[in-house]
């Protein structure tokens, strides 16, 4: 019979997020502003391994699977890894989250090996802004990207912007008309802290209260959501075709909604983007009798707390987000 994985909180969760590399291109400055620490040494899953990690969650319910990095993209398996994560019993929607770099050209291959939904990263439509953000002159490259994403049908496509007090927070109007009319839902998140980028966040979190006071004094609505919804709340518009969402980690209630879990590049299981050092589960994985693993996840789950901690300013053992992604 079907498991399903259900926290001592009674949420429910279908949702994993598996990133495959914390190598990243880019040099976010609330992120990795110095860019990736080439000197570390990476000891990633291979696909076998994938493999077996993503067929115990999804033996024990988990339905939906989102691809993360550091930037997933340059996993140069990328695609055998979609088409992997597709051909699982039980797996029914697999996604991407990426910055967007080159990707044009590759959005084919991975629509042909399976891949449902895309997320992508837009701090800024300004293209001077944009880099002095990310630490590189991309805006064109995403937008051409975004535009053949919709050409070729992708129904969910989201566009993360994250509010930065001292950069986009003067451009959130425009960012909000830009959506309006293209099939997409662009989320404003909260800028989060971490270990690395304490003074960063002082001066630049910016609360969401002020992008949903905007959109509700201009006719936008918020979406009812479901019982199994994530923490975003999303906002329609009668006239527009795209839809806006905010993420707000800082409020109350937020971890409430909580439905994902996340596993690192390492093979570690993190109850919370912001919690433990993570529980290793390649020990665990045994072609002999895949229980063993099946059991160590449901047993760890018992571990996850109800919330996190970034109230008190307790990051958790997260550095920076490109270790989990996001
Ligand atoms: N706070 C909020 N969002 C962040 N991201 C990376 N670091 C942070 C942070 N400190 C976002 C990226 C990307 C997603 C994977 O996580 O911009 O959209």
């Amino acid at each position: 019979m079907l498991k399903m994985l259900i926290d001592p909180q009674g949420r429910e969760f279908r949702y994993l997020r598996l990133s495959i590399t914390d190598l990243c291109n880019y040099k976010c400055n609330y992120c990795l502003p110095d860019g990736y620490d080439c000197s570390s040494k990476p000891n990633r899953l291979n696909l076998s391994q994938i493999e077996s990690i993503v067929s115990s969650f999804a033996r024990n319910g988990i339905k939906k699977v989102r691809i993360t990095g550091g930037e997933p993209t340059l996993h140069r398996e990328l695609t055998d890894i979609i088409r992997l994560l597709k051909s699982i019993p039980g797996i029914e929607k697999v996604a991407l989250t990426t910055n967007g770099h080159r990707m044009s050209a590759q959005l084919q291959s991975w629509k042909n090996a399976g891949l449902d939904a895309i997320n992508l990263s837009c701090d800024s439509l300004d293209p001077r802004m944009f880099a002095a953000i990310v630490g590189r002159d991309a805006l064109a490259d995403l937008l051409q990207g975004l535009d053949k994403a919709i050409e070729l049908g992708f129904h969910d496509i989201k566009v993360n912007t994250i509010l930065l007090k001292q950069f986009n927070a003067s451009q959130i109007n425009d960012l909000i008309a830009w959506a309006s009319n293209k099939p997409i839902t662009l989320r404003f998140i909260e800028l989060m802290q971490t270990l690395d980028n304490k003074e960063y966040f002082a001066a630049n979190h910016f609360s969401s209260d002020n992008v949903v006071q905007r959109l509700l004094n201009s006719g936008w609505s918020e979406r009812i959501r479901s019982l199994t919804a994530g923490p975003a709340r999303e906002f329609t518009h009668p006239q527009y075709i795209g839809s806006v969402g905010v993420i707000a980690p800082y409020s109350k209630d937020f971890c409430q909604s909580c439905n994902r879990l996340r596993v690192s590049s390492q093979g570690k299981l993190h109850l919370c983007l912001f919690g433990e050092e993570g529980y290793d589960l390649r020990p665990y994985i045994s072609n002999d009798d895949p229980s063993l693993l099946d059991n160590a996840i449901a047993e760890f789950l018992g571990y996850k707390k109800d919330s996190h901690f970034l109230h008190s300013g307790n990051s958790g053992h997260t550095s920076h987000l490109a270790m989990i992604g996001g």
